[in-house]
């Protein structure tokens, strides 16, 4: 009896210790089961958070992709435009000079869209239908190497007689004239040549030919322009140059005041004074009479110029350093206003040593006739339409 009755004690005990945990473990179930329905709420809030954050990452690693692809593309191009220029210098540098012409690829050239820029500006009145500018270097020849450093050489320009003309220093008198080009090729110095002892010497590299005369600077008491007949030696006409304070036209040849330069539309000067805060300026001349029909200030600066030369009335502006590179035409002026600076093609020379040179445009021949510290050069001009207006 005391032992059935121990065993109902202990049952109801146990009984009621069982209810109490299924209470508490519904309790805690039912906790859970709140806190999942949250979770279950915040998750699916944070998954749709997260499917959001994922477009707009999509999105932007899309435009990131662009991005890179473009920018590789870039690379690559300027990759292979230096691979192709280091390999033009070193095949340059194992010809010798009296290999043929040698072809230079039209791409050194940057060529970009052409634009009008609008300029409150007087145009040139006499607009000639030249409208051609400069693109880029098809060849170069590397003929001899006749007298000094510095020196000119062209041919007669406009002249029928294809004359080549030798200016050997920066302040002699005597010009020598050799029958061809392929004469001035196979003389032996100036044994071919015949001289022409002028009146007074000249100064610089400026000078020029031009339907068998002779234009070259004179500096005295005043910088004049000299006009020489090439037929029977006379001097035909001299005018004193109408500008003070000359500076030297390019910083790196201090020898040349004045620069004479022909083109398509016939004869100009370039040259720089101080007014112009050292920026070149260029005048037209009449071939005819010396006078001077009009005068621009163009925005090339003098600084560092080498050389220059003038193509339908665009002034090609050609830039070294003083530990000479590769020259490169980095300025341009057009008194037509047709071409500015950002038109212009960046035309790298395939081979310049920086200084002690000149470059002479003939028009008839689209040929530059340079002189490179005492070698003389042609370089053939690709030339290509500037716009229509
Ligand atoms: C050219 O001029 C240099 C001096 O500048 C002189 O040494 C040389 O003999 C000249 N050459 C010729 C061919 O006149
Ligand atoms: C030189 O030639 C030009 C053109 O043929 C002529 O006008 C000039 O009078 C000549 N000068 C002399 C001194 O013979
Ligand atoms: C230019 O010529 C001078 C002599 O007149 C010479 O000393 C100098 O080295 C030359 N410069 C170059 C770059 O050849």
């Amino acid at each position: 009896m005391r032992t059935l009755a121990l065993l109902v004690t202990l049952a109801c005990f146990a009984s009621a210790q069982h209810q109490a945990l299924i209470d508490y473990l519904e309790r805690r179930l039912l906790a859970i089961e709140d806190r999942i329905s949250l979770w279950h709420e915040q998750s699916t809030r944070y998954a749709s958070e997260l499917r959001e954050l994922k477009q707009q990452m999509v999105a932007q690693l899309e435009n990131l992709d662009k991005e890179k692809e473009a920018l590789r593309v870039n690379l690559e191009g300027m990759g292979t435009r230096v691979d192709r220029v280091e390999r033009e210098m070193d095949y340059l540098e194992t010809q010798n000079g009296a290999q043929p012409c040698v072809d230079v690829d039209d791409k050194l050239v940057e060529q970009q869209v052409m634009q009008v820029k609008e300029k409150n500006k007087a145009k040139y009145e006499k607009l000639s239908d030249c409208r051609h500018m400069m693109s880029s270097i098809k060849a170069m020849k590397i003929l001899k190497r006749v007298g000094g450093s510095k020196g000119t050489w062209t041919k007669d320009i406009n002249g029928l007689l294809g004359k080549v003309y030798i200016f050997n220093g920066t302040n002699e008198e005597t010009i020598h004239e050799f029958a061809s080009v392929q004469d001035f090729s196979i003389s032996q110095g100036t044994s071919l040549a015949k001289p022409w002892n002028l009146p007074s010497s000249w100064k610089g590299t400026g000078h020029v030919v031009y339907n068998s005369h002779a234009y070259y600077v004179k500096e005295a008491e005043e910088v004049m322009v000299v006009k020489y007949d090439l037929r029977n030696g006379t001097v035909v006409d001299s005018a004193v140059f109408p500008v003070q304070d000359h500076v030297p036209v390019y910083g790196l040849n201090p020898e040349t005041v004045i620069d004479l330069a022909v083109d398509e539309e016939g004869l100009w000067a370039i040259f720089a004074t101080r007014q112009n805060e050292r920026r070149i300026s260029l005048a037209k001349m009449d071939a005819r009479t010396l006078d001077i029909e009009q005068m621009w200030d163009t925005t090339c600066p003098q600084e560092n110029a080498e050389a220059a030369f003038i193509i339908c009335g665009t002034l090609y502006v050609v830039y070294n350093t003083k530990q000479p590179g590769r020259s490169h035409v980095q300025c341009v002026y057009d008194v037509n206003d047709m071409v500015t600076n950002e038109d212009a093609p960046l035309v790298y020379f395939p081979k310049r040593y920086g200084a002690n040179s000149s470059l002479k445009y003939n028009p008839l021949e689209q040929l530059l006739y340079a002189w490179d510290d005492g070698y003389q050069i042609l370089y053939k001009l690709v030339l290509k339409k500037k716009l229509e207006i």
